[in-house]
């Protein structure tokens, strides 16, 4: 008898615990976590760089869910960090010694650039946080264009090496090739923004 009652309440006990496995679930299924990076995945596409878009910008799904502006915000502050990590850098390898005068030159130059780029995404994150008002359009357009300055920044940080022996060019094309294709990626998910 005991071990009867010891059986029913074993019984009893498991389906609680299905209960409560089976509840826990659901509330998993209503997350809705899958359709953000869904989201995340289908607007990548349109970029240059879908992969890295993808892989880049899926940690921040929560803040994004599905919000164009938010996702374009989220790319932007991404470039920014990445910028200012290469500017960094570059700054770093102004100081080593041995440089030859034209790599010196050309990594100066490139430093240059580099902080251009990085005041202009400063101004653009500024800007895309007064974004409600009428001004949209008008400011919309000065992010776009600050943005697409930044780029070119970055991509003539390169032009300096062109003529000098390959080696400083490569060491420097490992840092700019990251930032210049998170700010391309920042630039067109702004422009979907803008264009609709
Ligand atoms: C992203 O979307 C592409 C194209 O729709 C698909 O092939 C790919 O599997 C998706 N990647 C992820 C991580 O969901
Ligand atoms: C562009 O924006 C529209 C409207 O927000 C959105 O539905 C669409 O997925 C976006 N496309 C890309 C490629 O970002
Ligand atoms: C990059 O920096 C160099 C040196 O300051 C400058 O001559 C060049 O115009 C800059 N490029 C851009 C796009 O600002």
């Amino acid at each position: 008898m005991v071990s009867f009652n010891f059986l029913i309440l074993s019984l009893f006990l498991s389906h609680i615990f299905i209960f409560v496995s089976a509840t826990s679930r659901s509330r998993l299924e209503t997350d809705h976590s899958d359709t953000y990076t869904g989201y995340i995945n289908s607007s990548c596409q349109a970029t240059r760089y879908p992969d890295l878009c993808t892989k880049t910008l899926s940690p921040y799904a929560a803040t994004v869910q599905t919000n164009p502006m938010e996702l374009a915000n989220v790319a932007l502050s991404v470039s920014l960090k990445s910028a200012k990590a290469t500017s960094k850098a570059v700054r770093d390898l102004s100081k080593e010694r041995g440089l030859s005068t034209k790599d010196g030159q050309a990594v100066a130059d490139c430093l240059e650039n580099m902080s251009d780029s990085v005041d202009e995404m400063k101004k653009s994150m500024t800007a895309m946080k007064e974004m409600d008002g009428p001004e949209f359009e008008e400011n919309m357009g000065n992010v776009k264009t600050w943005v697409s300055a930044a780029l070119t920044d970055e991509d003539t940080c390169m032009d300096g090496f062109e003529e000098n022996d390959g080696k400083m060019k490569e060491r420097i094309r490992g840092y700019i090739v990251n930032v210049a294709e998170l700010t391309s990626i920042a630039l067109s998910l702004i422009t979907n923004i803008s264009s609709t």
